[in-house]
């Protein structure tokens, strides 16, 4: 495949990869992007999968109809991309292996050489002339590894991305890019936002027509939709105005709840609502769609005095990629001591400007007629509606809530004070049971 005169595709699709990265499922595979530019002198712009060892050769030999590379290009070390150095240095053994200092240092480490005989250590702003072609590098620390550089080909004023501009699914499925490449960009890279816009305002000074990046599709047309994507991902901007739901349900009462929220948001106009099941649906989805949208609840059960396990490994998810600019709310239920909410609330605390809505829905168990009203109140809120006078109900100041905690069963009450003739709705017994927390 040309992707210019000049420059050929000799990457693979793979089909067989359960997970990628060990993590991810790719239902339509995976491309390991290569290519080959042929001038005076041919480089080789990094190398593919372990797996595909023998059809990359193949790739290279019949693009190259005779001819030997000179150089191979190593823009990024992790296996995806690196796993046949050695094996391109044994077919090819007078080629030069060009790369970061730091990527020699882990080609040691993973190969037991770092190929001193025939490197060339390129930085920041380093040439490699191969006749028409000049080769600039731009180092990338962190998208994704801190080894990694880019490359600009000021002739055919191609941006050789590494990661950057990646997505999962390989090359010979048909599908919609943003998906896919949020799903990749979010999961993979989203920590590492401050570095992406590092790369970006670089990348603003040069005159880019091509963006080839290591997986998925190369970028030729409206490349301001790609970049734009990438600035709000990288920038952790709102992508789209919208509501996310992510909830677990253990007996179908948070989910009936949920449920009732998003119908409820959309009687009031909020048309964009996305509900997900952390416990069944993809993981990865769920947490760029979390990016992607400008508010989330979060809905989940009180477990074994935490949260339950998929809420859990949602939020460290969302925190680990430094989750911030949004607004969030909660639902918990619990039925002897809900903390749901308190739990989700602190560990979000290292996630900058949030913000947190007035209302909570608190269900005990089931829902009932004070958290169906609190569900709608919720809707309210979230959609900016006051028909109801709930929004100005919420702008009074909060009285101040204490804690009484049951005793016998841990049911907590919160209330200004608690009543002498109140009584646990768990286990009967009376106020003198509870203590203040
Ligand atoms: Fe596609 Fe970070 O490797």
């Amino acid at each position: 495949m040309n992707i210019t005169n000049d420059i050929k595709y000799i990457g693979v699709n793979d089909h067989k990869v359960d997970l990628f990265e060990g993590q991810y499922v790719v239902p339509n595979g995976m491309a390991y992007n290569s290519y080959a530019i042929m001038d005076e002198k041919i480089a080789i712009m990094d190398t593919v999968d372990a797996g595909f060892t023998a059809e990359w050769l193949a790739n290279i030999e019949n693009t190259l109809a005779g001819r030997k590379p000179d150089y191979l290009i190593i823009q990024h070390m992790e296996p995806d991309h690196s796993a046949n150095i050695v094996n391109f240095v044994n077919a090819y053994p007078e080629a030069k292996v060009v790369s970061s200092a730091k990527a020699f240092v882990m080609m040691k480490n993973f190969f037991g050489t770092d190929f001193a005989e025939k490197q060339i250590v390129v930085g920041e702003g380093d040439t490699l002339s191969l006749g028409k072609h000049t080769l600039t590098f731009v180092t990338a620390p962190m998208v994704h590894w801190p080894e990694v550089i880019v490359t600009y080909d000021s002739a055919d004023k191609v941006l050789f991305s590494a990661d950057g501009f990646g997505k999962f699914g390989a090359l010979d499925v048909e599908e919609e890019w943003a998906d896919e490449a949020r799903r990749y960009y979010i999961g993979i890279v989203g920590k590492y936002g401050a570095q992406v816009q590092a790369l970006l305002k670089k990348a603003a000074t040069l005159d880019i027509q091509t963006i080839c990046p290591l997986h998925g599709p190369v970028l030729t047309e409206n490349l301001g939709y790609y970049i734009d994507l990438y600035d709000k991902w990288s920038g952790y901007k709102v992508e789209e105005d919208g509501i996310m739901i992510a909830y677990t349900s253990v007996y179908g009462n948070t989910k009936k709840a949920v449920m009732k929220l998003a119908e409820a948001l959309k009687a009031n106009g909020c048309e964009k609502v996305i509900v997900t099941d952390l416990a069944r649906e993809d993981m990865a989805k769920a947490v760029g769609d979390a990016f992607r949208y400008s508010k989330l609840v979060l809905a989940t059960t009180t477990y074994n005095g935490d949260i339950f396990p998929f809420m859990r490994e949602f939020i460290d998810h969302l925190v680990e990629r430094n989750y911030q600019n949004r607004t969030v709310a909660f639902i918990e239920n619990g039925s002897w001591a809900p903390l749901a909410a308190k739990i989700m609330k602190g560990k979000l605390e290292k996630s900058k400007n949030l913000t947190y809505v007035n209302t909570s829905v608190k269900i005990l168990s089931a829902l009932n007629e004070e958290s169906e009203a609190q569900v709608k109140a919720l809707a309210n809120e979230l959609c900016d509606v006051c028909n109801d006078g709930a929004c100005e109900a919420e702008e009074a100041p909060a009285p101040a809530m204490k804690k009484f905690v049951c005793k016998v069963c841990g049911y907590v009450h919160e209330a200004e004070a608690l009543p002498a003739d109140f009584r646990c709705p768990l286990c009967g017994v009376p106020a003198k049971a509870f203590i203040e927390k």
